[in-house]
């Protein structure tokens, strides 16, 4: 499973409808990656945990509680889409377990925020809801949206890849 991930990991995406959109994320000065996860409930709270450790060590501590939260989203939203309606991961035909990984970059003028999963994209894709006052779902990429100058999501060739990306300044 590690190989397959890493080959995913390295791909890049085709080009997407957003500007800012890192193509390829190795490229940059600032890179950092990890994974690929499990996509279990355990797996946001690590990448939380990564998150904070790379920006201390880029010097952009100050992104990291805003960061936190749009990687808790997006982990968390992959977590839900891996997840059966018995609650148990919702393994491929060939019984792996759905995975998610980050990667992290920047120019020291952008951060990027990403965050990929192999769910095929017949499971759902990124869309934002128009919440009710009462409803307690269903903020999450709202907030994504509220925290980052620009998001957006896209599908790698082959539909085997789904990434989300957040972009601060
Ligand atoms: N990585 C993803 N894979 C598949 N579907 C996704 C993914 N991210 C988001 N979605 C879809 O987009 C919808 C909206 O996501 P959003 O985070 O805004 O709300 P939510 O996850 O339903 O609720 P909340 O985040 O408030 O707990 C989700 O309900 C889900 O259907
Ligand atoms: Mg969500």
């Amino acid at each position: 499973m590690e190989g397959t991930g890493l080959a995913l990991m390295n791909r890049t995406p085709e080009p997407s409808r957003a500007q800012a959109a890192p193509r390829q994320a190795q490229a940059r000065p600032l890179f950092a990656g990890l994974g690929p996860l499990g996509a279990l409930p355990t797996a946001p709270r690590l990448a939380r945990a990564f998150t904070g450790l790379v920006l201390a060590g880029w010097g952009l501590a100050r992104l990291t509680e805003d960061c936190g939260l749009i990687i808790s989203e997006l982990t968390s939203n992959v977590v839900r889409a891996a997840t059966g309606p018995d609650g148990q991961p919702r393994y491929d035909v060939h019984g792996r377990l759905p995975v998610l990984w980050l990667r992290l970059s920047s120019d020291r003028a952008w951060l990027w925020l990403e965050v990929c999963d192999n769910l095929t994209p017949e499971l759902g894709v990124p869309a934002p809801r128009q919440a009710a006052a009462t409803d307690e779902t269903g903020r999450g990429l709202e907030l994504v949206s509220a925290l980052s100058q620009d998001w957006g999501w896209d599908v790698f060739p082959g539909n085997d890849v789904k990434r989300v990306w957040a972009a601060l300044a």
